[in-house]
């Protein structure tokens, strides 16, 4: 059977299925003033002038982004892309384009810009934010933290101090007392392994340390994080579906009969995808998981073919989607969501075909009986991509940040919303 017979036969994805966007403030809402902001500030100069030793060889056409990734405003997120202000505009956008979620972080700075000082306007912001979502049929999936934190909080040692977990839990107290009777979704954290180990083995996030037993200790604080962030959530209003987006990646070995490669591959397996999630089990309602990669591995070496590729050289393999729904569903026995999925691609040549195949991934998997609840696309606007910068391209909706933050929507997504339009036709 086709794919596009599969879809001719039966509609397979449930009624009530979840179609989104995802975003995250820092990335989008302009203004934000939090760790990261600090640090692009301070690094801005040094980033632009290392870009070509740091990226030539790894994007996938440095020639096309060598202005962008040479200027120092392009690591600034700055007035990102006015989201802070547009979001009635970008809300009426998803609609348009037939989505019925969307999920979005809160930034702690704004809300909690001193040492349990509450921004009465921060405060006030969210709720109509999460107001206009709903009036306009958008389900709310509200994302609590996405890596950026109240420069107070990172001054005293933020997520590396277990002690200092005092200040989250009033923090998400706030969140849950404010907004907690409105919601019925809530996400926790954003990918905490790619957190823990970017920010302090890898040193590619803020604050670019290598320290393995402050790694640990990270690591382990953000698995308390959740349980506490469950519990407060779940005390204010019982009904709440709480999780978490962790990253998770299709693992393979490279020669599956190799002993060294499984060998590999199953650690890889665990110490990546499982370690977190198998730790909050009996605290999340439901598994929220973001795919962007298929890895295979020679012994531990990453050895993936060289093309597909996207903007940022990252090797593309959507239906990798596949696996991983099956292994997730066996391990958790739980919903479903598909929490950030999309890819770099400036000039729109791939995203259809990511997208399309990614259909095809969760059709095969709701067909075998996975619990899937729901998609969101990364992302609904092209956004400040962290390290990279403003040049790596991932919204259904292009900004151009040039000329008055006009949006656009991407051909790919108009493609995008028919599709929506015709899976969630009634049979
Ligand atoms: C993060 C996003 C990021 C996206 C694309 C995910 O790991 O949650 O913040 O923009 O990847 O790089």
């Amino acid at each position: 059977m086709t794919k596009t017979d599969l879809h001719k036969d039966k509609n397979i994805f449930p009624k009530n299925f979840y179609w989104g966007a995802s975003t995250a403030s820092h990335q989008v809402e302009g203004g934000t003033v939090n760790q990261w902001s600090e640090w692009e500030l301070a690094h801005a100069a040094e980033l632009a002038k290392t870009a070509r030793q740091r990226l030539a060889h790894d994007v996938a056409d440095w020639s096309s982004i060598k202005v962008q990734a040479q200027d120092p405003n392009n690591y600034v997120s700055g007035k990102g892309v006015d989201h802070y202000r547009r979001y009635g505009e970008d809300f009426d956008i998803a609609k348009k384009m037939s989505l019925n979620a969307f999920r979005f972080g809160i930034e702690w700075s704004r809300i909690e810009p001193e040492p349990g000082v509450w921004d009465e306007e921060a405060i006030a912001h969210y709720h109509d934010y999460i107001d206009e979502l709903k009036a306009r049929g958008l389900e709310p999936f509200l994302n609590i933290w996405h890596w950026t934190m109240p420069t107070w909080f990172t001054d005293m040692g933020g997520l590396e101090k277990q002690n200092n977990l005092r200040y989250w839990r009033r923090f998400v107290q706030k969140i849950a007392d404010e907004y907690g009777a409105k919601l019925k979704y809530v996400i926790t954290i954003n990918e905490p392994n790619v957190y823990a180990t970017f920010s302090y083995i890898t040193r590619e996030w803020v604050p670019q340390v290598r320290k393995p037993i402050t790694f640990m200790r990270v690591y382990y604080n953000l698995v308390l994080a959740h349980r506490q962030a469950y519990r407060i959530l779940k005390k204010k209003n019982p009904k709440i579906q709480v999780g978490i987006a962790t990253q998770l990646a299709n693992m393979q070995a490279k020669r599956p009969h190799n002993v060294f490669d499984e060998f590999a591959t199953s650690w890889m397996r665990y110490v990546w995808n499982w370690w977190f999630v198998n730790r909050i089990r009996r605290t999340q309602d439901f598994v929220g998981f973001n795919y962007y990669f298929t890895d295979y591995y020679r012994g531990f070496r990453r050895v993936n073919p060289s093309t597909p590729l996207n903007d940022l050289g990252w090797y593309m393999e959507p239906r990798g989607l596949y696996p991983l729904l099956t292994r997730v569903w066996a391990h958790y026995k739980k919903p479903i969501f598909i929490t950030e999925n999309g890819t770099a691609d400036s000039n729109d040549i791939y995203r259809k075909w990511w997208i399309e195949e990614t259909i095809v991934a969760m059709e095969r998997a709701i067909s075998e009986g996975v619990d899937l609840r729901g998609y969101f696309h990364w992302s609904l606007l092209d956004n400040f991509e962290w390290k990279y910068g403003w040049w790596p391209k991932f919204g259904l909706v292009s900004v151009d940040r040039e000329h008055g933050m006009k949006r656009t929507i991407r051909p790919s997504a108009l493609w995008f919303s028919q599709k929506i339009k015709t899976l969630s036709k009634e049979d």
